[in-house]
């Protein structure tokens, strides 16, 4: 074979959200696209904000003639803008010299790690978790490992702590979860902070709190988000504007290092690196323009809220068992067999695409992303319920 070996291997163990994508278009072919029933991807569907189109038109007709390179952090002005929102909602003061504008919350990943990790450096993330944080940490040398959380996949925090290690660089939290929904409260981050002073302080290190949140402002009823940077100082906040405002294509996102970071001006000075030498160079040009000027834009979350409802009424009328999402379009409901990959094969039956709690590390389960129009819910409740009486 003419590529690396490692790459082949990824390939071909290709993830169970990709297979899933793929057996959607086969069946689509067969049957029609509307009758299949495809809750496999996280792509947003409702719409972007109308604001989001007025500014990228007024943008796009501003900025003709400017297209050159910028400091690799991103452009001051946006820098700006986005370290004052971060500011009230973080209740934290951060400035510009705090923000690095990425590609995406997974370019803020990428850029992080590249700029924490030494060969061999362990991730510790808890589980059920985001299926690429695995190759990210193997990007840049590190090993991911995983902890157990609670049955309502909130933190153990005892299991954490056990599981910390002299080889702990990174604890990687993603709050709201993809894909549980859950939302870790202040209380559990809190000591958590306290558990990773005390395990550097006898390890003679800096653990790094990376909290992954592109999901932040997709949140339900009284829900909301604890700030990280008020829980820990060597924190580092990884999110990007695909799901609040609806533009996962579009790749802009941004790090946001704790001002009170023992390292911070080192750790924004590598990430600043880190972003040029990964080849991104910088986030697009045209897109921060136009999220400088959108700050604390979402979408309609109650369009979220209401698919939410509607998936859980029925699934729960049917018989399956969940903890109701606070947060994100996704529900991970238990499967009612222990082998989640052979009851998602059953649901394949009716049509119906959902992806194996295996493939987040979360066995005996599956997700459903349910950013999907209304009908689709709505019409795929009756084979969700045949499924269901088969393994009564
Ligand atoms: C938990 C989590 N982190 C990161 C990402 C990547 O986000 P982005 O598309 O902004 O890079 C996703 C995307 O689905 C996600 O679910």
């Amino acid at each position: 074979m003419s590529i690396a070996k490692k790459i082949e291997t990824t390939i071909a163990q290709s993830s169970w959200i990709r297979r899933m994508f793929e057996e959607g278009a086969r069946l689509k072919a067969l049957h029609g696209p509307d009758k299949v029933f495809d809750f496999s991807l996280g792509n947003p569907n409702v719409p972007a904000p109308e604001c989001f189109e007025k500014a990228l038109n007024e943008t796009a007709c501003a900025c003709c003639g400017e297209h050159g390179y910028m400091p690799n952090p991103g452009y001051p002005h946006v820098r700006r803008s986005v370290a004052a929102y971060l500011s009230q909602e973080q209740g934290v003061a951060v400035s510009e010299n705090e923000i690095i504008m990425t590609c995406g919350a997974s370019g803020a990943l990428n850029v992080a790690f590249k700029t924490l990790l030494d060969p061999g450096d362990e991730v510790l993330t808890p589980v059920p978790c985001f299926v690429e944080y695995g190759f990210y940490a193997d990007n840049h040398g590190g090993v991911l490992k995983t902890v157990k959380t609670h049955p309502d996949f909130t933190l153990d925090l005892e299991a954490l702590a056990d599981a910390i290690s002299p080889r702990t660089k990174i604890v990687l939290i993603n709050s709201p979860n993809n894909p549980t929904g859950q939302i870790y409260d202040r209380q559990s981050l809190m000591t958590l902070g306290a558990l990773l002073r005390e395990k550097g302080a006898a390890y003679g290190k800096t653990i790094y709190l990376i909290s992954d949140e592109p999901y932040r402002k997709i949140v339900f009823d009284d829900h909301a988000v604890p700030s990280i940077f008020a829980c820990y100082p060597d924190s580092i906040l990884a999110t990007s504007y695909s799901k609040d405002i609806s533009i996962p294509g579009e790749r802009i996102g941004f790090a946001a290092v704790n001002p009170a970071a023992a390292h911070r001006g080192a750790v924004m000075n590598g990430m600043a690196l880190a972003n040029r030498i990964l080849g991104f160079v910088n986030a697009p040009a045209l897109m921060q323009k136009i999220v400088a000027c959108l700050q604390g834009t979402s979408v309609d979350v109650g369009l979220y809220r209401q698919k939410r409802d509607l998936l859980c009424q029925g699934l729960a009328a049917a018989g399956y068992e969940f903890v109701t999402p606070p947060g994100t379009f996704y529900l991970f409901p238990r499967s009612p067999i222990p082998d989640d990959v052979a009851f998602v094969r059953a649901l394949q039956e009716e049509r119906i695409l959902v992806v194996p709690g295996s493939g987040f590390n979360g066995p005996g389960h599956f997700r459903i992303a349910f950013c999907v129009a209304d009908e689709t819910i709505v019409n795929a409740l009756p084979g969700f319920e045949r499924v269901r009486a088969q393994y009564r």
